[in-house]
């Protein structure tokens, strides 16, 4: 970011706090469905590093939010917090945690997103900055978890073929047998030649059950994959063909 981007960002910090709380208030006001969280996560707006946005497409979020309430999640881990949106969705289904971990600094927004969970919920939202492929990254993750196990992971961070790759690897252990493992921007088809998600995705659907949920089949990038962790563990894909 430029230094004049910065130092703007700066100026009207207090001014996007103050708007993002009281949409945060408003989000508040009602008991609200799935529908309705993904649309808050969808256009809660807001500026400079209080903006909460999800960049997913409503049906494909939609369909996942589904499949994860479904479970009941206690705990979820989520690489790739970004904007916040999805980390609004998975703190309004988690009972107890979401871990939500990103490469960017969130000490301005820890504020704001730690409040995400609806009034009367006892979950509590971390979030970690790190980078994801770090090893004492990874160990910071499993010192949060404290030998629990993880609902849900969504892995929405490093799109390259080796980041995408070495995240599920790394993180599949955290997940409880039964539990569900997300990927966004699975299709081959993608805007960006770094959206590299489907090299792992075909080899992953030949290791366990899968969903994949897809907007329209001729869609340019998006897609969501759910993996559905067998009884015996996410499966690592070393040595998998495509
Ligand atoms: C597509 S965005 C996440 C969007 C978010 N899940 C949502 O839909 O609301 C990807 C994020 O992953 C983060 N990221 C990329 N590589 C990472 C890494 N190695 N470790 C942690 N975060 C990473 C980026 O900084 C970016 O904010």
């Amino acid at each position: 970011m430029s230094v004049f981007k910065n130092l703007s960002r700066r100026v009207r910090q207090p001014f996007h706090a103050r708007y993002a709380f009281r949409r945060l208030q408003e989000y508040h006001a009602a008991p609200r469905s799935l529908a309705e969280v993904v649309d808050w996560a969808m256009h809660f707006g807001g500026g400079g590093w209080m903006r909460v946005k999800t960049l997913q497409l409503p049906s494909e979020i939609t369909r996942l939010a589904e499949a994860v309430a479904a479970i009941k999640p206690r705990i979820i881990l989520e690489i790739g917090t970004a904007s916040g949106g999805t980390a609004l969705i998975w703190a309004a289904l988690a009972s107890e945690r979401v871990i939500s971990c990103d490469l960017i600094d969130m000490s301005r927004q820890r504020p704001l997103f730690s409040r995400f969970p609806p009034p009367g919920s006892s979950c509590r939202v971390i979030l970690l900055s790190g980078n994801s492929h770090d090893p004492s990254f990874r160990e910071r993750v499993a010192g949060e978890l404290a030998g629990y196990q993880v609902d849900f992971l969504f892995i929405d961070g490093d799109h390259t073929e080796a980041g995408v790759t070495a995240d599920y690897e790394d993180y599949r252990g955290f997940v409880r047998p039964g539990g569900l493992i997300a990927f966004h921007d699975i299709l081959e088809n993608q805007p960006l030649p770094t959206n590299q998600v489907y090299h792992l995705w075909k080899r992953l659907k030949q290791r366990a059950p899968t969903e994949e949920f897809v907007t329209e089949g001729n869609q340019s990038g998006f897609g969501i994959g759910l993996l559905h962790v067998p009884e015996q563990g996410a499966p690592t894909v070393a040595g998998v063909p495509e």
